[in-house]
């Protein structure tokens, strides 16, 4: 192919076919895949659809979603979060089934004053009921570049993942009477929005308005879902789409376990699990059996 040809057609096509090749599902294209639900014009799509970028001023934050919903899936999305002073700011990016009985799949990073490091925190609702918090620190600098951050929910579990390290395992113990979102479509939503009531130094840091606008970047947002759509999900076809479909029964190696625990080891910085004090009739069944 002639690079270096001057039609300009050729030039935007083949950044196009490039990913087209290296990527095993095709990454999406905001335009096509989401849309921007609130913030009145402070949430942009960019570059042709590739980079989207949510703002937050003393008016308003901003948010999107996306266009479908998924009953299991695998949701990738890089994302660039509020640099410098972001303290008192908080990027959320979830999965979320509606009504009052809701399932969801979370995770917020909190900001933090320069310098200071990030929180991501991280729960799982289930029909209504949340209290699941576990919160890391990262290992870089979410602010410097684009890092992913990706859910993995299927009928056995839903893992969390930061770069493809997994951080988080929620398992499916229903045998053991704990529930687990399995009839809920739920649809990725994301956020940037002021929230220095709680969230940096539980709420004693607050927003410095004066370093506004705050914004977040997003970029290779990817679905790789049972996409629900009149009352049915559609699994992708494992058989015409190579290993597309092995998400829907993907478990952790051993390998991958160990890293899980290594990052748990040496990042996390609140368990639910742990916290005996706040739950003094007993820890979830979810902590004792696992
Ligand atoms: C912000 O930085 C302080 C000091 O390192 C730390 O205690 C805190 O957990 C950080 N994160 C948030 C969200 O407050
Ligand atoms: C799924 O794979 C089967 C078997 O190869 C094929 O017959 C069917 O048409 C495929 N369905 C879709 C939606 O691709």
């Amino acid at each position: 192919m002639a690079i270096s040809s001057s039609s300009s057609s050729s030039m935007l096509l083949f950044p196009l076919l490039l990913a087209g090749v290296l990527l095993p599902s095709v990454v999406a294209n905001f335009y096509q895949n989401v849309e921007i639900t609130w913030g009145d014009g402070r949430g942009q799509i960019k570059n042709n659809g590739d980079l989207l970028t949510l703002s937050l001023d003393k008016p308003s934050g901003s948010g999107f979603q996306s266009k479908n919903e998924y009953l299991y899936g695998k949701i990738d999305m890089q994302l660039k979060l509020v640099a410098g002073n972001s303290a008192g700011t908080v990027t959320a990016y979830y999965l979320k089934s509606p009504g009052t009985t809701w399932d969801e799949i979370d995770f917020e990073f909190l900001g933090n004053l320069s310098g200071d490091p990030y929180t991501l925190h991280t729960n799982v609702f289930t029909q209504g009921k949340g209290n699941r918090e576990q919160q890391f620190k990262l290992w870089f600098d979410p602010t410097a570049d684009f890092h992913s951050y990706s859910i993995l929910w299927n009928p056995q579990r839903i893992i969390f993942s930061v770069d493809g390290t997994p951080i988080r395992e929620f398992k499916n113990m229903e045998s053991q009477g704990v529930l687990f979102p399995k009839n809920q479509p739920m649809r990725m939503y994301s956020s940037l929005w002021n929230a220095d009531d709680w969230a940096t130094r539980g709420g004693l840091v607050k927003t410095d308005w004066s370093q506004a606008p705050f914004t977040a970047s997003y970029r290779n947002f990817k679905e790789d879902a049972c996409v629900w759509s009149n009352g049915k999900s559609s699994c992708p076809n494992g058989s015409s789409q190579g290993t597309s479909g092995s998400w829907l029964s993907q478990e952790l190696d051993t390998t991958s376990q160990e890293r899980m625990r290594w990052v748990q080891k040496s990042y996390m910085i609140y368990n639910y699990c742990t916290d005996t004090n706040r739950f003094p009739q007993g820890l979830p069944k979810e902590c004792i059996a696992a």
